[in-house]
This record gives C-alpha cells, structure tokens and sequence, in this order.
C-alpha cells in the first residue's frame, strides 16, 4: 500500500487539477494511521487539495469559527525552505477571492507580484528612499467589543505598546519603566498637538518634553529627557537609518486600498539586519488599515520568523492577533521551523509564554517537513501523536498534517496547471 506521506501517481482531474490516485481505501489507512484517520470536517470552503485518507480537504476558517469548531480563525503554516508554504498561502488566497474575501500580505521575499498581477492589483513597494511611506501609527478602528481576549483597543495604548515593541526590538532590551512612561508621555503630547502622530513626531516630543509632562510622574522636566533619550535615538533610526523614508511620516496620500489585495513588497531590505522591525512596522500599518476596511479578510505575514526574532515585537504581534478577531480578520503566519516560536531570545518563561500565546491564539496549523528532532521537541506544545511525530518528518513537498481544532489530516496541496505561475520559486521545474 502506498505511504500518505509517499502519494501514489498522478492524475488528471476535471478543472486541471493533478490529483494522486488512490490505491488503498480510507479505512485501510485510518488502520495504518489511526490517529489522523478522521472524516472530513465539511464542505464549505475552499478546495485546499487530497485528504490522503480520500476525498478532497477544503478549509475556511471564518466558518469553520462561526460553527465553533475552532475558537479563532487563525492560522500557523510551518516548514522547511521550499516545501511549499507559499505555494499553499498564494493559491489558497486565490481561490478565496472566488467567494469575495480580501487579503492583505506582507511579503518579504517580494514572490506575491504575480498574484497581485492576476487580481488586477500593483503590489505596494517599500523601499529605502522610496515613493511610499507608511505610517506605523496610524489609527485602528475600534471594534464593537472594548476588550478582544483580555487586550485593550484604546488606540492611544495600541500605538504606545508598539513603539514600546519597535524601540526594545532597536535597543535589544525590554524598556525600563521610566522609558515606558516617557514614551507614553510622548506619544500622549503627540496626540493632543497633531492628526496622527508618527515615529518622528514622538522621537522630537521624547527629546523635548515639558514641565507639565513632568509634573505628571512627579520629575522635572531634565530627568524625564534623560528617561526618554534613548528611547528618542533608537526610534530616531527608523527615521535616519535603513529603514529611512518608509515610516517616518504620514502614510503617503492616495495609496488605493480598496481592491481586493493589497500587497506590501519588503524585497528590497530582505537581507537587511533591519528586516523584523520592518516588518513589524509593516504588519502594524497593515493591522491598522484593515481594521478600518470593511469584511472578512486574511492578513497573511509570510516569513515571520523575521519578527518572531525579537521577543519585544513577537508580542506585540500576538497581542495584536487578538484584536484582529473582532476585525473579522483571519491572521496567516509562515514559520519555518516549530523552534522559531520557542528559541526567540534567551531561554525562559516569556518565550514560553509567547509560543503558548501565539498557538493558542491559532487554531489552525499546518506541517510542513521538519526534522525529526524539531517536531520531537514540539510535540507536546502542538500536542502532536506519537504517529504525527513520526510521520511530519517524512512529508514530501506539498504535504502538510494540518491540525484543526483539535483534529488531523493529512493534506497534499493540489497546484492547478493554470495556476503554476503563481506559485514557481524554483529556477529548476520539478515534475509532480
Ligand atoms: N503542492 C505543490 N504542487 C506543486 N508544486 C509545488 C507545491 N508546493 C510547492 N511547490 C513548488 O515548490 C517550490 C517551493 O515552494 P514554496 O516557494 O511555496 O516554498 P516555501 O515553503 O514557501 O519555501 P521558503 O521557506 O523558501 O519560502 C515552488 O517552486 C513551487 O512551485
Ligand atoms: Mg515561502
């Protein structure tokens, strides 16, 4: 009989889909492989590709939310280089705008063009001395509910916990609590002068603070400077440093964020040691600009190891999945390794903690290949079987165990003839 994880040849299905024939039953392999053997969970959604126990896998997170088989609709894509994670996100993102849903991407490697080309849209590029600028800060729209999984939605906090994220991450240390305070103050001066306020507007207010400020936390005036200056240069790189020109100001005018998609090419500082905060910068701009669009929507952050690497944002970013729930965004995050959610930073508690927080807060996981000893070792945070563990490591490219609410499956993703231009990385076409 054939392995799940080995599929069998290959045939050609109605809609030019390239489907693996079967040549064992569902019941031979629920046999072999009981603890992934479980009936599909439904056919509402998008076809994703094979359940190899038979029949097709579809998957949609907004209903599989509204019928409570998941608590969020999040979702975790973890894998090795090249198998096939941004394949999944690409086409999955495609065929949802069948049914009218909107996705926001941040994309690293600069590889969603095409898509973008294909849904009529022009990717939105972000580079050093650049045409577009973006505001981190821009304003979030406050949804119905106050409080999203014990998080607060004041905007104000919002943009004080994300500088507080951004200047940790520069500085490589959490903030002390006078530098909180005086950011805090910063941002609050800010606010009351200004429309919106930006990375340099608070920097200025940080390095000239007033005595009334002061007054506030019962210091004068040259202490709280002192409190915030260090904060005030860090933040000052964003404005003069790699990452110049790109959130150092009010979003560019006239920046269309109405069509279907709206991708943000950071290709051109994805080698730069500056990536994670970029991308943070990034994330949260777009975090603030689907909040205020209307509909169920995916923001999809590929590569976001690059932000995991920093302890300070990563938790911006889980605090920040909460919210987007009440936005009716379904957020989407490609790992490469089940240990970037655990070896970020020093050993310890918080990082723990954020792994937890982060896989609790995304009901959805998909498993790519790993190494033996990677998927050991997360077992118990992804409470995976002992026969989940053995087999994750022997998925071939484009097969994934996905985990769903509490069940398996084991999904090879079909990549349609006409949709292999979407989804090509590879300079060497390989047969499939
Ligand atoms: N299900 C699939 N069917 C056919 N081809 C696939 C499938 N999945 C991936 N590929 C091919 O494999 C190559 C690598 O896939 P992809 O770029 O999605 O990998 P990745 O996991 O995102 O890698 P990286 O970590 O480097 O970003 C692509 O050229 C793509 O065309
Ligand atoms: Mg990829």
């Amino acid at each position: 009989m054939h392995h799940p994880a080995v599929p069998g040849p290959v045939v050609k299905a109605p809609g030019g889909f390239r489907v693996p024939a079967h040549s064992v039953t569902t019941r031979n392999l629920g046999a072999a492989y009981p603890l992934v053997a479980e009936a599909g969970h439904g056919h509402r959604g998008v076809l994703v590709g094979h359940d190899l126990l038979g029949g097709s896998f579809v998957f949609d997170p907004f209903e599989l939310y509204r019928d409570g088989v998941v608590s969020n609709p999040n979702m975790i894509v973890f894998g090795q280089i090249g198998r096939g994670k941004s394949a999944l996100l690409k086409t999955y993102l495609w065929r949802q705008s069948v049914f009218g849903r909107r996705a926001w991407v941040v994309d690293p490697k600069g590889e969603y063009s095409r898509l973008a080309e294909l849904w009529g849209v022009a990717p939105v590029a972000l580079r050093p001395g650049g045409s577009v600028r973006l505001n981190p800060l821009d304003p979030v729209r406050t949804a119905s509910q106050p409080e999203a999984g014990g998080v607060s939605e004041d905007p104000a906090r919002r943009q004080g916990e994300l500088l507080a994220s951004l200047a940790s991450a520069c500085l490589g240390r959490p903030l002390a609590p006078r530098e909180r305070a005086a950011v805090e103050l910063a941002l609050g001066a800010v606010r009351a002068n200004a429309r919106v306020p930006t990375v340099p507007g608070v920097a200025a207010a940080l390095l000239d603070p007033s005595d009334d400020e002061a007054a506030r936390i019962k210091t004068d005036r040259a202490s709280l400077l002192e409190d915030g200056r260090d904060v005030a240069l860090e933040l000052r790189r964003l404005v003069h440093g790699d990452l110049r020109g790109m959130f150092d100001g009010e979003t560019t005018p006239g920046l269309d964020l109405s069509g279907p998609l709206v991708v943000l090419d950071l290709s051109a500082l994805y080698s730069s040691a500056a990536l994670g905060v970029l991308m943070a910068c990034a994330t949260a701009w777009l975090q603030a600009a689907v909040s205020r669009s209307s509909g169920q929507a995916f923001l999809v952050v590929d590569e976001a190891w690059a932000i995991l690497a920093n302890l300070g944002v990563a938790r911006w970013l889980q605090a920040s999945w909460k919210l987007s729930r009440a936005h009716g965004v379904a957020n989407v995050a490609a790992l490469h390794r089940l240990s970037d959610l655990t070896a970020v930073g020093a050993a310890g508690s918080e990082q723990v903690g954020l792994a937890e927080g982060l896989l609790s807060d995304s009901e959805t996981l998909v498993i790519y290949a790993q190494p033996p000893g990677e998927v050991a070792k997360a077992a118990d945070l992804l409470s995976l079987s002992s026969t989940e563990v053995e087999l994750v490591p022997q998925l071939r490219r484009g097969v994934a165990l996905w985990k769903v609410g509490r069940r398996s499956f084991l999904v090879r993703h079909v990549v349609g003839s006409e949709e292999r231009a979407l989804v090509d990385t590879d300079a060497a076409m390989v047969t499939w």
